[in-house]
């Protein structure tokens, strides 16, 4: 009999798409959604959770701009209630996966050359979303040492409001659209990105922290141009701007791309490169 994946946080982008590819691969699932298990809520976990279960968690605060004035409920949900849900899943003998975000990363590497990031690389988030994600991954691996954070970049589905969905929908149009050029990560296919979850889940990977993003890395610039490319658009009506004439609340890190080599070698199948799951997605 298949283990029980139990997701926290069922009702968001990544939980939806996990609850549907879990029940997909033949597991029994029990979707939780913010209604009906609150991750400040210590009580509230605890009896979702059973001996043997396999927690992923993809509950989050995830409004990067908004967290700058709302440090307290980003940190609520993002370190508080990740800690709940690990010392959950510890008292209750069940595994746990935790999602966390390029953008515990600060992209400054001091001049040195940069390279993708490593999951034992110094982390420096430059964002209350990111400081709040961190202590979230400390406070999970402290409450247990044996669950897994899986640290992921630029999810995007390509549908509702993601940066690819608002790219096609731009690309139906006939104007010029600006998108910055200096930032640079790796964007990351949600379907992928449940896929490596599910793999985590499983119990036989040791590395606590693992990457997993697809491979390569590219800027919002490029990214868009591909969007436009594949549906058939003027990739030209794309065009670069440097990210001050975007200001916005939350600083982003200039480069955040996930080096997915120590998670390979841990046992985590490598996701495939960007490209190619932007073309799947559209
Ligand atoms: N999206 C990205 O590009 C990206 C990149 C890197 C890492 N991540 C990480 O990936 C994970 C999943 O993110 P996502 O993109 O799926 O975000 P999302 O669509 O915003 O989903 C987050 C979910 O968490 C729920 N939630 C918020 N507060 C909660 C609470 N107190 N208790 C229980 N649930 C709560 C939300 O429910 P309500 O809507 O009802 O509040 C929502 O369903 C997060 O850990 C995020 O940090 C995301």
């Amino acid at each position: 009999m298949s283990q029980r994946i139990v997701i926290i946080g069922a009702g968001g982008l990544v939980g939806t798409v996990l609850a549907a590819q879990a029940a997909q691969c033949g597991h029994v699932v029990l979707s939780l959604t913010s209604a009906q298990c609150d991750v400040t809520d210590a009580t509230s976990i605890e009896r979702h959770i059973d001996a043997d279960d396999a927690v992923i968690n993809c509950a989050a605060y995830t409004k990067v701009d908004e967290a700058e004035r709302d440090e307290d409920r980003a940190f609520a949900v993002n370190a508080t209630g990740a800690e709940n849900v690990a010392h959950a899943c510890a008292r209750a003998g069940a595994g746990l996966v935790h999602v966390s975000t390029d953008y515990v990363f600060s992209g400054d590497f001091g001049g040195s050359e940069r390279h993708p990031y490593e999951i034992d690389d110094e982390t420096g988030p430059l964002s209350v979303y990111g400081r709040s994600k961190l202590a979230g991954e400390f406070a999970v691996l402290a409450a247990m040492p044996d669950a897994h954070i899986v640290r992921t970049s630029w999810i995007f589905s390509g549908h509702g409001g993601d940066f690819v969905a608002t790219m096609r929908r731009l690309a139906a149009g006939d104007g010029t659209v600006d998108v910055v050029a200096d930032q640079v990560g790796t964007p990351t296919y949600v379907g992928d990105l449940v896929g490596a979850l599910l793999e985590a889940a499983d119990g036989t990977i040791s590395e606590p922290v693992l990457h997993a993003a697809n491979a390569g890395e590219t800027s919002r610039f490029e990214q868009a141009r591909a969007v436009f490319e594949l549906v058939g658009a003027d990739p030209e009506r794309v065009r670069p701007v440097d990210s001050d004439r975007h200001p916005r609340p939350a600083p982003r890190p200039q480069y955040s791309a996930l080096s997915a080599v120590r998670s390979t070698e841990a046992g985590l199948t490598p996701l495939r490169p960007w490209r190619d799951a932007l073309a799947a997605a559209i």
